[in-house]
């Protein structure tokens, strides 16, 4: 592995990974690894054993991850219960190397440092590269425990033969980077099938100004566009979420606030180079006052007032002319009352969609608000689909069920 350049994966770029380190001498190898993650935009975070810190220091692997990192259950100066965030956190987990102790606890489940602690908090899967002297390799007992962790998932990448650091030559030795990166990838593609994808969602109704304290603006929550941002983070995408709503942040989401429909194509404009798909669940307001007043409006200002509007930019149609939108697929979102399918058809038509996900919005048991949703999608080409009510959350995974084989 040292200073190998390696390619990474597609699938794993962008994934937030948790490298476990164990007491091995191959320790050291993990620095470079870590850096090249890092470089290739994975997001990485350490937590090595009280062993691997006599082969490799904390300092080197925080300076290559530019994240702390974590080498006791109890530091005082960590987090409450570290190993739980890290477990949360991680939608990977890489222990490399796997030392014959670390494997052993493994096998018995038991959590009594950082590693194997945060093995048994994790909630995304591991891979796991053993390394250590050809002797110890080929013991039943270690072969035996290694077993008992593969059965419970756990991608095993089997050191290689070679020169060890005993001095002997055997299998044991950590395999190479390529090899850690190409397992994590096949981890990833099992687990998150929106890997390596970016994903570009809208949130929220806009909203004008009328004067410095007043605005203009919609019913619209925001909680379609945040459930369509987090089940797009949780399935591995990189999540762009632009947004006029603020609800609780979500790891792996990119959030970017904003109020007018002029500043949302903007951020949307900044977002979208690079995008597989964009999600435009945004209420947009179709009109702005077409002059902002400087002061706040007082009532003795007027008797009557007439708040003149003008047309908003269309967000959709704008980000439709920008160069390499064509790769991009497009999904927008049609509130409508009656006539909803040809109404849902032509805005297909006219934005130049992909898909429209058409609700009703007469009903108030559904869409504004609520945390509810049902919904036709129409698709270009004629296929519908029907999404009976459900959580928006649940919808916005049903959408992307649909949507995923059709990605360019
Ligand atoms: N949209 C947009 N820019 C606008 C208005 C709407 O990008 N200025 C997007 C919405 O985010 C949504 C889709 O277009 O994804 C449909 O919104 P809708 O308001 O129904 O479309 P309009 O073109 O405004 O249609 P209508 O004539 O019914 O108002």
């Amino acid at each position: 592995m040292p200073l190998e350049p390696v390619s990474l994966p597609g699938e794993i770029r962008g994934l937030r990974i948790g490298l476990l380190v164990s007491g091995g001498i191959a320790a050291y190898k993990l620095a470079d690894l870590a850096s090249a993650m890092t470089q290739a935009g994975c997001a990485v975070r350490v937590a090595m054993s009280a062993a691997a810190s006599r082969f490799i220091g904390a300092a080197t692997f925080r300076g290559v991850t530019g994240n702390p990192v974590l080498v006791d259950l109890w530091a005082p100066s960590s987090e409450p219960e570290p190993h739980v965030q890290l477990g949360d956190w991680a939608q990977l987990l890489l222990l490399a190397p796997a030392t014959a102790n670390t494997i052993a606890k493994l096998a018995e489940g038991r959590a009594d440092d950082i590693v194997s602690a945060t093995v048994l908090a994790a909630r995304g899967p591991l891979v796991l590269a053993p390394a250590m002297n050809d002797a110890m390799w080929a013991k039943p007992q270690v072969q035996e425990n290694l077993a008992r962790v593969r059965a419970r998932g756990a991608l095993v990448v089997e050191p290689e033969a070679g020169h060890l650091a005993s001095g002997h030559t055997g299998a044991g030795r950590l395999a190479s980077g390529q090899r850690l990166l190409d397992a994590l990838a096949e981890a990833a593609r099992g687990r998150y099938d929106l890997a390596g994808r970016a994903v570009v969602v809208s949130a929220g109704g806009t909203r004008e100004p009328i004067d410095p304290v007043r605005f203009i603006s919609n019913y619209s929550s925001g909680k379609m566009g945040y459930a369509l941002a987090a089940a797009a983070a949780e399935r591995g995408a990189r999540v762009t979420l632009v947004t006029t709503a603020s609800h609780p942040a979500h790891p792996g989401i990119t959030e970017v606030g904003v109020e007018t429909a002029a500043e949302m194509l903007e951020a949307l404009r900044q977002a979208q180079p690079g995008a597989d798909l964009l999600v435009m669940a945004a209420a947009v307001a179709d009109y702005r006052p077409a002059r902002v007043a400087a002061e706040k409006i007082r009532r003795e200002q007027a008797a009557e007032l007439a708040l003149e509007l003008e047309r908003n930019v269309d967000i959709l149609a704008e980000l439709g002319r920008e160069p390499g939108a064509e790769r991009i697929f497009r999904v927008g979102f049609a509130a409508e009352g009656a006539e909803l399918e040809a109404k849902a058809l032509e805005k297909l038509e006219r934005k130049r969609l992909d898909a429209i996900v058409a609700n009703d919005v007469r009903r108030r048991d559904i869409a504004f608000g609520s945390d509810y949703n049902e919904a036709v999608v129409y698709l270009r080409g004629g296929e519908q689909v029907e999404l009976a009510r459900m959580t928006k959350r649940e919808l916005a995974d049903r959408l992307y069920d649909l949507l995923l084989p059709k990605l360019r």
